[in-house]
Parts: C-alpha cells; structure tokens; sequence
C-alpha cells in the first residue's frame, strides 16, 4: 500500500471506559473510540468527501502531492503535521478557496457527496456556502452587532423576512453553543465578546448558511483552556449533523476530538486512519515520532 493511500484496515481498538494514555497523550475511551467510529473505509456512499490524487501548486512551486483521501460523512477528521506541510493549503482546497490566491493552481479531483467540485459548469461560490469553514483567528465583522454577524450571509443571499432571520440567528447560535450567554445582548456589537465567544459567533455565522461540511483551521489555536475546551465539546454535538474537517496543532486535542486522523509532511499525506491507531500504532515510523512529539 503505498503512503498516499487511504488505510481503515488497522484493527479496531478493545473495548473500555477509561481513557488511553499513550506517552503524553491521553485518547478517549476505547469504548467511544469505538461508538465513533466507522470500522470500514468511507465509501463513495458513505463519503463527504472523496480527494482523488489532489496536486496544488502556487506559481512554480508544488505544495501538495498526490492526496488520495476519503473523509466519512458526520465524524471529525483531524488534519496534524508540521507547520509548512500544507494542512490549510488542503483545507482551502476543499471548498475552493485556495484559488483566491493569484498563481495558485490544482490538479486532480475533489468529489462533496460525489459531486466534482472542480467540474466543468461548478460556481465555487456555491461550493463555498456548500462547505463553511472557521479560521484560527475569529474575525466576526467589527462594526456588526452580534446578531447581524450570524445573518450577513443569509441577507447577502436575499433573506429578508425578520421572522426567519430571528428564528435562524436562534437555531445558529443554539448549535454553536452561544445562545445562553448572548440572548440578551444580541444588538451589542460583536466586538463585546470574548476571544472564545467570538470564535463560536464565527461558527454560528458558518452554520446559518446550513453548509453540508465544516472546515476548521486551527479554531481553538488563540484560545485559552477553557475556550478551547468549549470548542472542544461543540465538535461532538456538530458532528451529530455535520462532517467536521478540523486542522490543528495541538497533538491533545485531535486525539480527544477526531474519529480519523491524517498526518500530513512536506505536501504528502503519509498516514490516515482512526486516531487511535495513528496515535497508539501508526504504521510509519515518521508518524510516531511526530505524535510523540520527537519532531514538528
Ligand atoms: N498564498 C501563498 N502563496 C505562496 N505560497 C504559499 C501560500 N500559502 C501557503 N504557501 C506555501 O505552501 C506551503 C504549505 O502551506 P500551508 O498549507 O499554509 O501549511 P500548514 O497549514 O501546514 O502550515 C508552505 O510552504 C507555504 O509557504
Ligand atoms: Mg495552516
């Protein structure tokens, strides 16, 4: 099998209640590790996404190589590798933002549901709303209130019945587990919040739109503990109704959120599969030393 190559093959983990400690890491319990997840390899029906040997360049120089992956519908897939190794560069590609930069350019195949995001007649800003996405720094609009910051995309998209408006700023912040400290102050600038509510209003904003996927990069990176904490947790409820790509750095968190893990170097992917396995008994020998923390 070569190193590109999706691998759900490894065994499944026992069966247990207490969390795993593997050198510095602690994972969840064998017997959630095992409630989430898919035993099997995501298959075109059980999908969100299928990469098929995805290449980037910007101008001249390639950044990513060949990226064959698969990533299953409603788990949380962590993105981990050094910094440089191309984890955003595969994020943006994933719902077409990467093209924004001048000089960058990509080959291969992106299927959402089995649909060619980059086929013929296919409006990338309709592949954006399609896939959300979150970045490391939040950055709600800083002369909106709180309220307009979750509906500015629905408005821009012509929805314009305050009824509705109302009831979906509700629904977004609900799911993004900020409706109990903000009900009240909904008209208040965003700028009010703190750095962890901030970031929940940017996934509050992501989920209005009703995306079919969201993408991650590094949510919780500026946050302190306990933001990052929430964040944390709002992963397993999103997950529920959405598939969650998430990139991070933070070897802790992917071992306690994700259901897959992909380890990413130097624009390849080198090693993908449930997180337990890649944490506990990774095939390669480079994996090991990066979860370990030997090197990145
Ligand atoms: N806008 C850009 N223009 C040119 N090169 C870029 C751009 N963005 C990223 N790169 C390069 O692509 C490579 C991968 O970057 P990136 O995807 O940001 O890595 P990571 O997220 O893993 O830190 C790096 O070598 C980076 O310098
Ligand atoms: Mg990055």
């Amino acid at each position: 099998m070569s190193a590109n190559t999706l691998d759900m093959t490894a065994e499944r983990p026992a069966t247990g209640t207490q969390p795993v400690q593997t050198g510095k890491i602690v994972l969840a319990p064998p017997a959630m590790q095992a409630a989430r997840e898919r035993p099997e390899p995501a298959t075109p029906e059980t999908s969100a996404f299928m990469a098929e040997r995805v290449c980037v360049w910007f101008g001249q120089r390639q950044v990513l190589h060949d990226i064959t992956m698969s990533i299953s519908q409603k788990t949380v897939t962590a993105i981990i590798g050094p910094s440089g190794c191309g984890k955003s560069t595969f994020l943006r590609s994933l719902n077409r933002m990467h093209e924004l930069v001048p000089g960058a350019r990509l080959q291969g195949t992106i299927r959402l549901f089995g649909e060619n995001i980059y086929g013929a007649g296919i409006d990338p800003a309709m592949i954006r709303r399609r896939v959300g996405m979150v970045f490391q720094k939040s950055n709600p609009f800083p002369t909106m209130t709180i309220a307009e910051n979750v509906t500015v995309g629905l408005r821009l998209n012509g929805v314009r019945d305050r009824d509705e408006l109302e009831e979906r700023t509700k629904r977004a912040l609900q799911m993004a587990a900020l409706w109990d400290e903000v009900s009240d102050r909904l008209h208040r600038p965003a700028t009010s919040l703190s750095g962890g509510q901030q970031q929940r209003l940017c996934i509050a904003r992501a989920i209005a739109m009703e995306p079919e996927v969201i993408l991650m990069d590094e949510p919780a990176s500026a946050l302190d503990p306990i933001a990052t904490q929430k964040i944390e947790d709002l992963l397993q409820i999103l997950k529920n109704n959405y598939t969650i790509v998430i990139v991070t750095h933070n070897m802790q968190q992917a071992a306690r959120t994700s259901d897959y893990t992909a380890f990413m170097y130097m624009g390849r992917l080198m090693e993908y599969g449930p997180t337990a396995t890649i944490f506990q008994n990774p095939r390669l020998p480079e994996t090991l030393d990066y979860v370990t923390g030997r090197f990145g």
